[in-house]
Order: structure tokens, then sequence, then C-alpha cells
């Protein structure tokens, strides 16, 4: 029996163009001979990657697997991962460059040189120092996307401090559970944040969550918005009152590889948070060789990427990896459509901006907004274009290629988790012909297949579970607290021979030319008859249509077939919800993939219901398809009114 039957066929192929290939760090030769050399000795080829970081003790050892699934990387190694990320640029032509440059909403600015950031995170760690935290404590950060959540981050990690960063759209029970959960001593955080022109009460909510969590004895607040807010005598402090009494001085405290950075809850399925704990050495050096050749990343760069230091992304990609590198990051504190529906190609248009870094699900945005928004900004500075978070379905690749990227530059589809550290399957931009919708081959160093669930290798086109067989170098460590738990959710699932494998949750295929298909989570496969269908895969064909903006697939128990179809559309402006529609969007389905894939009824509604990091919450809206309602847990919810509307969406069922 098949695992995950595929039924997409996308054959369109793009090549990079000469121009870029003849300018970037790896063409197809060289990724040849780094493939080669990491598939020879996994451990050597991440060893010398080791050295893209600023080690006080070089490490000399690679992995230590013999406490598998617990591992190491470069455990005889010592560093602070700051010094990668500032000192060390301050001796070169770096020193005065721009390393952050931010937007705020309502339209304010700030640009910090490596120098000056470098000043800001010395001051701060002291101050940390002097209030008596240290090395090996915890310190929660809820902060909006302003430098000081960057400055906060990195203050941390100069002393040695585990940061755990929660989301500014987090409720005050979700910061409870979690300092709890960590044993945080400290939070840092703001009065309020900005988004969509409203004003978010973060102090508010951290007063509220403080109420449970005694063990929190310092809180200290950065003033953004100005707004009241009350100040607990004793625990509360102004961050600027702190920070003006140090002189940005501060010694990076060397700590062993294997020390841990951070933790970053993310959702599991029972209601306690599941805190993944990354290390030091291991994290940054895969970080620093993704960032390094899937972004191409130069000096002359300027690289923005739309999503919050709140997630993984951001951690990886927005702070640690292109400081790492010396780069100029660009930062936006607020929403895409706020004041405007052009506000990222603004912000591309006035800094000059080269290469991008967003989401899928945003582009379904931009999409749904329309072509004038991009066409009325000056894009030309862009040269290499990225997604992350979900499979990206071809159609909106092609859009973002043509409205984005104007045909020339490549995108890298950059398949990994916040439980990786670090991208694990993508193109690399001077090297790979990609696919839309394919993120294409697991990079060097990385070992992923594809595998039934009894641990034997799936076949060329045979859709199977997503598994990395080797242990990487950013891979999570355990679950903070809960070894055991780490254990069962990543590796109690399959092995091969004999053996536990990473797994991730995630359906997939390689297809005849060994490019990477993501199904979507197995938890939502479709059981149809017989065939067992990925979610993005009907989902993809539903978004091709001209009419439809968004599309979410699920399975409602069905007495004749196992599971009948429930597909949840969003249409764009000026396409009615009428029952032709709906015929009209089965027949597509059936057109592009199959009768077998063809949805039972089309349920139309305004809005799906997403998690705060943009993810499509599939299990909310099987329960809707099946009871008519949500009765699980809805707490990750981004927006509770979408739920009203969707017990109403209008279906073409009678
Ligand atoms: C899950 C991980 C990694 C940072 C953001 C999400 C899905 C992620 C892709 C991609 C297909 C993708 C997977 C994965 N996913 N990137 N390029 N193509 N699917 O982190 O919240 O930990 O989610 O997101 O299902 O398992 P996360």
């Amino acid at each position: 029996m098949k695992t995950i039957d595929s039924v997409q066929s996308e054959k369109r192929l793009f090549p990079p163009s000469e121009r870029f290939v003849s300018q970037s760090l790896l063409d197809a030769e060289g990724l040849r001979a780094l493939r080669e050399e990491a598939s020879a000795d996994p451990d050597g080829f991440w060893l010398k990657q080791s050295q893209l970081l600023h080690w006080q003790t070089p490490p000399t050892e690679g992995l230590d697997q013999s406490q598998h699934p617990f591992v190491t990387w470069f455990k005889d190694g010592e560093l602070n991962l700051t010094e990668s990320c500032l000192d060390r640029h301050l001796s070169t032509a770096r020193r005065n460059k721009a390393a952050l440059i931010w937007e705020g909403e309502p339209g304010d600015q700030r640009v910090l040189t490596y120098f000056e950031l470098h000043r800001e995170v010395c001051r701060a760690a002291a101050a940390l120092l002097r209030l008596g935290i240290k090395t090996g404590d915890r310190v929660v950060i809820y902060m909006p996307m302003i430098p000081e959540l960057v400055i906060a981050v990195l203050a941390c990690a100069r002393i040695g401090a585990t940061h755990s960063v929660i989301f500014g759209g987090f409720s005050s029970e979700a910061i409870r559970d979690r300092i709890s959960d960590a044993g945080a001593t400290a939070v840092l955080t703001a009065d309020g944040g900005y988004r969509r022109g409203k004003v978010v009460p973060l102090k508010h909510n951290v007063d509220e969550a403080l109420k449970h969590c005694p063990e929190v004895r310092h809180v200290i607040v950065v003033s953004r918005t100005g707004q009241d807010i009350s100040m607990h005598p004793g625990r509360d402090h102004f961050w600027a009152d702190l920070v003006r009494a140090e002189h940005g001085l501060c010694d990076a405290v060397a700590v062993p590889s294997e020390h841990p950075l951070f933790i970053l809850y993310t959702s599991g399925t029972t209601g306690k948070p599941k805190g993944v704990v990354h290390s030091t050495g291991g994290y940054a050096t895969h970080v620093a060789f993704t960032t390094k050749y899937v972004f191409d990343l130069r000096d002359e760069d300027t690289y923005f990427c739309t999503a919050d230091v709140g997630w993984i992304t951001g951690h990886s990609y927005i702070v640690y990896g292109p400081l790492i590198h010396g780069a100029t990051v660009v930062m936006y504190e607020g929403a895409p459509d706020a004041p405007h529906k052009g506000r990222f190609w603004e912000i591309i248009d006035k800094w000059g901006v080269t290469i991008f870094y967003t989401a899928p699900t945003a582009i379904r945005a931009f999409m749904r907004w329309g072509d004038s928004h991009p066409r009325s900004h000056r894009l030309s500075s862009l040269r290499l274009l990225g997604t992350v978070g979900e499979p990206i379905n071809p159609a909106a690749w092609l859009w973002y290629h043509e409205h984005i990227g104007h045909g020339r530059c490549p995108i890298v589809d950059t398949w990994w988790q916040t439980e990786t550290g670090g991208i694990m399957v993508s193109p690399l931009p001077g090297a790979t012909v990609t696919k839309p919708g394919s993120c294409t081959q697991p990079l060097p160093g990385i070992a992923v297949e594809t595998v039934h669930k009894d641990g034997s290798r799936c076949g060329r086109s045979e859709g199977g579970y997503l598994v990395v067989t080797r242990p990487w170098p950013g891979q999570l460590r355990t679950v903070w607290g809960d070894p055991e738990r780490y254990r069962k959710t990543y590796f109690g699932d399959i092995q091969i021979d004999g053996r536990p494998v990473y797994f991730t949750g995630d359906g997939a295929r390689f297809d005849e030319d060994g490019y990477l298909w993501v199904m979507g989570r197995v938890d939502d496969v479709l059981n149809v008859a017989g065939h067992r269908i990925g979610t993005a895969e009907v989902e993809s064909a539903l978004v091709g249509h001209p009419h439809v903006a968004e599309a979410a697939v699920v399975g409602r128990p069905d007495d004749l077939k196992g599971q009948a179809i429930v597909a949840f559309v969003t249409l764009r402006s000026g396409h009615s919800q009428t029952p032709e529609t709906a015929s009209l969007l089965k027949e597509h389905v059936v057109h592009d993939i199959g009768a077998i894939a063809r949805p039972d009824e089309i349920r139309f509604t305004e809005a799906l219901p997403k998690t705060r990091s943009g993810k499509i919450m599939r299990r909310l809206l099987r329960e809707i398809a099946t009871t008519g309602k949500a009765v699980g847990d809805v707490t990750t919810l981004e927006d509770m009114a979408v739920l009203q509307r969707l017990s109403s969406a209008n279906s073409d069922e009678e």
C-alpha cells in the first residue's frame, strides 16, 4: 500500500540566469563538489563550517551521537556568539556599516551601525549583569519588532543567559505558561507596540502574567508608544534608565558549544507549551552556513526578512545568520498593509533591498491585493527572493517570480522547522534549476529521506514520511524540562534498521529528478476511497484557479469513501460565492489532478483560521466540517472572529 499518493504534476523549470550564476558564491559545479565533500565526511564538513564562527576555543570534535537521540556538536569548543555577530566586524570596514535598518509602523526609522549595535548590546548586557542576571538564567523577551528586541536577544547571548522570545501577539496566559515552564527570572518588554495603527498593551499583558509568576524578579521596559503603564516598584525598571548608566563595555562570556542559546516555544498536540532548546555552536554553525549559501549573501547586500523575531525564522535569519556575516538587515515593525498595501514594496524601494524573504501566506495576500501595489514601486534592486513556512503553490510561486522578481530573481523555497534551527532543503540560487512548488534538494551535509511507516524507503515519486536520518548541527537538543517528550515526539515514530530517526511530521515525495515536494503535515492527510492525498496538492489546484485567493482542504468522515473532501475557499475580489463558482472549482480540481481529488463540498469564506505565524489551522476546519463548530483548543488562533464567520460559511451543499 502506498503511504501517500501524489496527484500533482508541475513541470516547468527555471534555471538561474547566466548573470546570476556568474556572480554567485556557488554554481552547479561548486555545489556538486560541496555535496561530495559533505557526503564523504559529514563530520569533517561541518567541523570546517564551524570556522564561519569566531571561537574562543575552536572545536576539534564534530558530532557525538553516543547518547542518540541526545546528540552534541563541537562539544569541546567554546565561544560567545555575539563576538561572531558584532565584535569581529569592528576591526574591519564593516565597523560603521549599517547592521540594522529599522522602519517603524508609524513611519519612524533608525539605523544602527555595527559599532553602534555593539555598544548598545554591551550596555544592555552590562545592565542585566548589574541586576544579577547571569549565565544559565532564563530571560523572557516579549517585545514589538523594534531594535531593542534584537539588542535584548544579543545582550542575553553576551552574558550566556538563555533567551526565550515570546511573539508579541501572544496573550498573558501564553506568557505565564512559558515563563513558568522556562523558570525565567527576568522579562524584557515594552510599554506597547504598534499593529495596524492600534496599540498592543504589552506591559499590561506582562503584568497580568506575572500575577502567577513569583519567580520573576526583574522586568525591564522599553518605552515605545509612551502609553500609560503601571510600574511595580523594585521589580520594574525602564530600559533607558538602566542602559544610561552603562558605558558600553561588557566582556563576552565564553560558553561551551552545547550551552542552550535559546528556548523557543512551539505548538504541540497537548496544551502544555513545548520549549524547543537550541545549542550555541551547532545552531550557529548551521545558521551561518545556510545564510551564506542559500541567500548567496555578500557584503553589498541589503537583506529584508519579513518574519517576526518571535519566530525561529527571525532568530535564525534576521538576527544570528545575517549578523554573523556582517550583513545589512532591514527590519520592519508592523503589518504588511499598514498604512497601505504596498508597504513592503515601499521599503524595498526606499532602501534598495537586494534579498527578500517572506512566506507563501503573505504572497497569496499580495496577489489578492492586486498587482498595482508592487507596480507602483521600484523593485529593480532585488536580486534574490525566498519563501518559508508552508508549501508554496505554483500559482503563487509564478506570481512572486513575475511581479516581484520581474523574472530576474531566483526563488529559494526553503523547507525547515523550528526544531531544525536552520534551513534543511532548499535550492542554492546560483546552482539549482528550480521547479515552482518544490523546495528542491537537501543541502550538503543534510540527510533527508522519505520512508514508509515501517522505515523502508519510498520509491521515486512515491509519497511518504519525511525523516532526517543523520543528526545535523542545528538540531534541537531537547524539549526544555522534558527529555522524554523530545524522544517520543521526534524519535518515537519511525525507525530505520532498528534505529530511531527524526520524524518531521510532514508528508513528502521525491520526484524522478530527486526533487522534494512537501505535501503537508501527515496529520492533515486526506484518505479518500483508499487513497491518501496531501492537502497541499488539492489546495494548490484550487489556488491555481484565477478566482481563488486562498484554500484549505480537510477530510470529513464519509460512510462510502472513508473521507469526503471539504474545501474552504476565499475568493479574489470581484468574484461571487455562487453554486456555479463552486461547480466550476470542483471541475477545475478534476481537470488539474483527477476525479479522485474532486471536492465533495466547497465552502466559501471571507477568511481562514490561522495561527499567529500564518499557518492554516486545518484541525479547526476539520471540526467545523464534521460537527459544525470548533470544539478543540483555539488559543493559538490569530483572529477569533474568523471562527464565527466560518460556522456560517456559505456551503454549496444543500
Ligand atoms: C513546518 C514547520 C521554518 C520556519 C517557519 C515555520 C512547513 C516550512 C516549508 C516549505 C513546505 C514548509 C512544514 C514544516 N514548512 N517551510 N518551504 N515548504 N512546507 O516553522 O512553525 O516550525 O513549521 O512548516 O510543514 O514541518 P514551523
